[in-house]
């Protein structure tokens, strides 16, 4: 379902009304277009607090780019700024900047106490007004988890709050701010990370953090334009919504994608397949023959499965006391037990190759709760707490991640009351629902072969959505 008031407010007219009423006026987010579009153009600028680590990784990513790169320069705090690499131009925070920034990136893994959060001030007070609209905060702290001092842990665990306000202020230019945690010599793994939310793919991901550890395997040389060329990918739920644009990314980044749906659904699963140039799998994911019946097909079609993307999932709402236990048990069935019998079969089965990605769908309502949806609510924080506990288990470089989607404009949620709908649409930084590709390009991250040391995470997708942590 289309936007409209979105459409509306981007008309002169339009504007002016939004503008004259005071109402919110989300601007167009700027996406992905092109397979050969560089992540990031323009001016990006480039800053550290002193004793930074990743500074020398930013600097080797970026100059490989199409931006032109320069350093924060001119103040004490940011000295190391300068190590950024040869070719960045020092940018002079002290005098007037007339420069529009596409990016500002921040290396913030020096400070080792309160104190040196001074550098955030220093760095983005004179900047941050030249971020040009869609433009993009990335901030890179080291992990609290691997913080010994409490007076460290305390300041790299206060940049999740400032990239969060952050991520509110420069919401209504169509902006976002994120912050990616390394472990300490995992400075070599944010490549994949920094490409990902500096570009248009990352357009409705905002006031998050990523931890991100040292890979369990090297990964392999990958082809820019199509990374997950040999992969062979599962994605359920692939009739329609984010399951159809997951497997149009997935394929699109060159993996060969089974889409599976339920029989009901073989119509559009077939024109799916189709498009893709992939296979069709019709499978209810609860029938207690599927993990098998996925196993054998992926056995005897492909061999093995490098991709396993759990986006299945259903809505059976009604408050608590007037739930059947029907809408109960089938909610838990597809959003949560089914993802874990499947992995157990393939895993089982030794079909999960080397450096295999696996992503679960939560959701937004898993975090915060809902009104009307302990079911679903329950399924999706278990997604979470599965998650979690698996990324510990998993070897060969296989990781496993969660999305929480927010709101995404599909027919799950065009079937909300129109009120619900429109509340869910605007509460977020973004003032605006997410599409489908929005999480399909998330999901294109994690999949990515240099995204090896991004396990456990769960990352929204929900345009910095006022509910929930
Ligand atoms: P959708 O209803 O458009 O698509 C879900 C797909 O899953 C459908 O094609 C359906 O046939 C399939 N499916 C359902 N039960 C199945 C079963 N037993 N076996 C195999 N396939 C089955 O939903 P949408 O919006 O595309 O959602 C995709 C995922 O994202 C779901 O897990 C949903 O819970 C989650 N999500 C969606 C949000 C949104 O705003 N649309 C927000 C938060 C989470």
């Amino acid at each position: 379902m289309s936007d409209l008031y979105l459409k509306f407010v981007n008309t002169p007219a339009g504007k002016s009304v939004a503008q004259s009423l005071g109402l919110p006026s989300p601007v167009n987010l700027k996406r992905w277009k092109r397979s050969d579009q560089p992540f990031i153009e323009g001016d990006v600028l480039l800053g550290a607090a002193n004793g930074a680590i990743a500074i020398n990784s930013l600097g080797n990513t970026l100059t490989a780019s199409a931006a032109k790169l320069h350093h924060a320069s001119g103040v004490e705090s940011l000295a190391d700024s300068a190590k950024a690499s040869t070719k960045a131009q020092p940018l002079e925070l002290t005098a007037d900047i007339s420069t529009k920034l596409s990016a500002l990136v921040f290396d913030a893994t020096g400070i080792s106490g309160p104190q040196g959060l001074r550098a955030l001030y220093d760095f983005f007070h004179p900047t941050i007004r030249k971020l040009a609209g869609s433009g993009r905060v990335l901030v890179v702290g080291l992990d609290p988890a691997h913080c010994k001092a409490p007076a460290q842990a305390a300041a790299q665990r206060a940049l999740e709050g400032f990239v969060r306000s952050v991520g509110k202020e420069i919401g209504k230019k169509g902006a976002t701010a994120n912050l990616a945690w390394i472990a300490p010599g995992a400075d070599k793994e944010l490549d994949s990370t920094v490409r990902f939310f500096l570009s248009p793919r990352s357009a409705y991901v905002s006031g998050q953090f990523v931890r991100i550890g040292k890979a369990g395997k090297a990964a392999s040389a990958t082809n820019p334009v199509a990374p997950l060329a040999g992969k062979v990918a599962l994605v359920t739920g692939a009739s329609r919504g984010i399951g159809e644009s997951i497997a149009d990314t997935l394929a699109r980044d060159g993996a060969t994608v089974i889409a599976l749906d339920i029989p009901a659904a073989l119509e559009g699963l077939e024109k799916v397949a189709e498009r893709v140039k992939g296979k069709a799998l019709a499978c209810d994911i609860t029938a207690p023959e599927a993990p098998k019946l996925i196993a054998d097909f992926v056995e005897q079609q492909f061999g093995g499965i490098d991709l396993i993307i759990h986006n299945a999932g259903i809505t059976r709402d009604k408050t608590l006391g007037n739930m059947p236990e029907h809408f109960w048990d089938m909610t838990i069935a597809v959003n949560l037990t089914a993802e874990e019998l499947i992995n157990d079969e393939l895993a089982e089965r030794k079909l999960i190759r080397e450096n295999a990605r696996i992503v679960c769908i939560s959701s937004i309502s898993g975090i915060a709760g809902n009104f009307g949806q302990t079911n679903y609510s329950t399924a999706k924080c278990g997604v979470i707490g599965y998650v979690e506990a698996m990324a510990k288990e998993l070897k060969n470089g296989v990781t496993i991640n969660a999305i929480a989607p927010g709101f995404i404009e599909t027919q799950m949620t065009a079937a909300m009351p129109v009120t619900i709908r429109e509340a869910g649409r605007r509460m977020n930084s973004l003032s605006q629902g997410g599409l489908p590709v929005d999480v399909a390009e998330t999901i294109g991250w994690y999949c990515h072969p240099q995204s090896g040391g991004i396990n456990g995470n769960v990352v929204r997708v929900c345009g910095q959505s006022l509910i929930g942590k």
